[in-house]
């Protein structure tokens, strides 16, 4: 870290020029005309005004270069002449990983044989490339896409594979030659397109082959099965091409086919992905969430596509990705449509028609069963069940709110059947029950904001603390962090990415002797969260107007004394749990049926009021 400077390492692909004690320059995540992305050499992060991104060398490099942590590492020392050891493999893993190269090497062999194939061979050039060309396919597309063909001869490919010293292991594993009794080989895809499969590294992994003209014995598309370097629920089709592009436009969308992919690409609209040969899966989705939390998600508009998009939804919802439906004319797919108009006409036609999920359902329902109330119910419990997959509480009365104007349904009611569901989801998961769903009425926007910005503050600003002061002492015998996890322990987190920060440091610390940093905290998380913990670092939240009307004092300047910074974090986190205790305690007593339990319950709640006095006087804030 201390080698890789951040204003070299950023400074290699970002023209940076010098503001003050900060560089400046264009950000390479996003479009912008007016320089906003900033790079502090001193702390050693960057930071994007415009989209937000932030992070150290390593981060930047993972990100712009699409690496993995270890990878990005390996850059770096490669870049600075420093000799990483890395942990030494045992035998069976040389092995493997000698092996799965080889899986690469042959697949990358046979792309270019099979693109050799459709540019230099007459069969191909005739019948293959013609096609495309029919299919509007420019050469820069299929060149880009890295298109090929299969010829007619059931060997092939396999025969050509062996004269070059591949090994017909690799190709049987590769599933690229079939074995047949005798021993002799022959080839999976026979006189087809070849669409070779990526993954995000941009190696090859397997193939899809198209037949040329449709004929009922045979599959339109054949794939490559499973193998050790193509796991398909992990893979989508053009994400590697895709990937600059769903960054800047912070979005990805989801077609079905290789043919829209494509299609889609070649007219600009360079975000598009297709899940290959499955359906969407979870892990797909993951993937997306590496580059954007936005989705949209183009399905034909027949039952099957209607079917596969309800699934998507509620899939998209569990990640906390934003989904976006959107369905294009009857008889259109992407292909037609990107074909059939101009490009301007289909982005406007893509913004107009981009629908949240719940007007989508909506819209997909026939006239009649709105004017049925008992299917109208079931029809907005359904809804209700993709709703209350949302963890943002924010977003979730949003969505609320949306069913109620579309469908005409009084908000209270639907926010007590949501907290129902809510309770029993809860239960099946064997999960705690979310506090915010636990709340009474329905709460407005903006006292959700409020009610959520004081808690979650708080914590951030015991997470902020901790990072900052952890390893300083607090008493003589007692760091601040040990202070803080003593004071701590048993406590919920309101906040995940709170939780899960503070996990983490104090996993580290306890075993690492005090040896965690942020650099630590953060090196292999996600964008998300290492935003976050920049902003929570950089007291962006604490100086917010909410912040300090709550509290009714001055906000301690971060010149303080870290002791008291420390205790008061404490002191006002839980002076906000324990008042949330409290507050539900008094709305249990209704619910008590004997006299011992609301004894029990009254002896509690004087305990905690008691606590929460003298906390208010400590604080200053009785
Ligand atoms: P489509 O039939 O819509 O294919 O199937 P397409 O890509 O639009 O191709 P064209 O326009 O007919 O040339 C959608 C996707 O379903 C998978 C493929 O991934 C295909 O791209 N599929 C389809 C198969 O895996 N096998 C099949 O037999 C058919
Ligand atoms: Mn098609």
């Amino acid at each position: 870290m201390n080698a890789a400077r951040v204003d070299e390492v950023v400074g290699e692909f970002v023209n940076l020029k010098k503001r003050g004690v900060n560089l400046l320059g264009l950000c390479p995540f996003h479009n912008e005309k007016t320089p906003s992305f900033t790079v502090s050499p001193a702390k050693g992060i960057y930071k994007c005004f415009g989209c937000g991104k932030a992070g150290n060398s390593v981060n930047f490099i993972m990100d712009h270069e699409s690496l993995s942590y270890p990878e990005a590492l390996r850059y770096l020392a490669d870049k600075y002449n420093i000799e990483i050891e890395e942990t030494v493999l045992a035998k069976e893993e040389i092995e493997q990983k000698t092996e799965r190269d080889s899986l690469y090497i042959l697949m990358s062999a046979a792309q270019k044989y099979y693109s050799e194939r459709l540019h230099e061979d007459e069969e191909g050039k005739t019948i293959a490339l013609t096609y495309l060309k029919e299919r509007a396919l420019t050469p820069k597309t299929i060149e880009g896409f890295q298109l090929g063909w299969s010829s007619l001869g059931r060997d092939d490919f396999s025969q050509w594979a062996i004269k070059n010293g591949y090994n017909r292991e690799y190709l049987v594993k590769t599933g690229m030659s079939f074995e047949t009794e005798q021993g002799s080989l022959f080839d999976r895809f026979r006189e087809r397109i070849m669409f070779p499969i990526h993954n995000i590294a941009g190696k090859i992994v397997g193939f899809g082959g198209r037949i040329l003209r449709s004929n009922a014995k045979e599959a339109k598309y054949i794939n490559s099965p499973e193998t050790d370097i193509y796991n398909k629920s992990k893979i989508l089709y053009g994400l590697f091409q895709a990937r600059k592009a769903i960054r800047q436009r912070d979005e990805a969308l989801l077609v079905e086919g290789y043919m829209d992919v494509l299609a889609l690409h070649q007219a600009g609209i360079e975000h598009a992905v297709a899940s290959s040969g499955t359906s969407l899966t979870d892990d797909q989705l993951r993937l997306v969430k590496r580059f954007t939390d936005n989705i949209t998600f183009l399905f034909d508009g027949d039952a099957a596509g209607q079917k596969a998009a309800l699934r998507a939804i509620d899939m998209a919802l569990e990640l906390e990705l934003n989904v976006k439906m959107l369905l294009l004319p009857a008889d259109h797919d992407p292909d037609s449509f990107v074909k059939a108009y101009d490009i301007e006409y289909v982005e406007q036609y893509f913004k107009d028609h981009s629908q949240n999920f719940i007007a989508f359902r909506i819209g997909l329902l026939p006239e009649d069963v709105l004017r049925d109330p008992i299917k109208k119910s079931e029809i907005v419990r359904e809804m209700l069940n993709s709703v209350v997959l949302i963890k943002d509480i924010i977003k979730r009365n949003l969505y609320l709110r949306e069913i109620s104007k579309l469908l005409d349904f009084d908000e209270k009611v639907l926010n007590d059947e949501l907290r129902r569901m809510a309770a029993s989801k809860f239960k099946k998961d064997n999960k705690a029950p979310d506090l915010t769903l636990a709340e009474p009425q329905v709460i407005s926007q903006e006292q959700a904001i409020r009610s959520q910005a004081t808690a979650v503050n708080q914590e951030k600003q015991l997470l902020k603390v901790l990072l900052l002061y952890g390893s300083r002492m607090y008493t003589d015998d007692m760091t601040s962090a040990q202070f803080i996890y003593r004071e701590t322990s048993g406590m919920e987190w309101e906040n995940d990415h709170c939780r899960i920060l503070f996990e983490r440091y104090r996993e580290a610390t306890e075993q690492e002797n005090n040896l965690a940093d942020v650099n630590f905290l953060i090196h292999d998380q996600p964008e998300e969260m290492r935003r976050f913990v920049y902003d929570v670092i950089t007291e962006r939240y604490q100086l917010s107007p909410g912040w300090e009307k709550f509290l009714r004092r001055t906000v301690v300047s971060p010149d303080a004394n870290y002791k008291e910074e420390v205790k008061s974090a404490i002191g006002y986190l839980k002076f906000t749990k324990i008042s949330k205790i409290v507050e539900e305690n008094q709305k249990g007593v209704a619910l008590l049926e004997t006299d011992e339990a609301i004894d029990e319950l009254f002896m509690l709640q004087q305990v905690l009021l008691n606590m929460r006095k003298q906390l208010a006087v400590e604080l200053g804030i009785g």
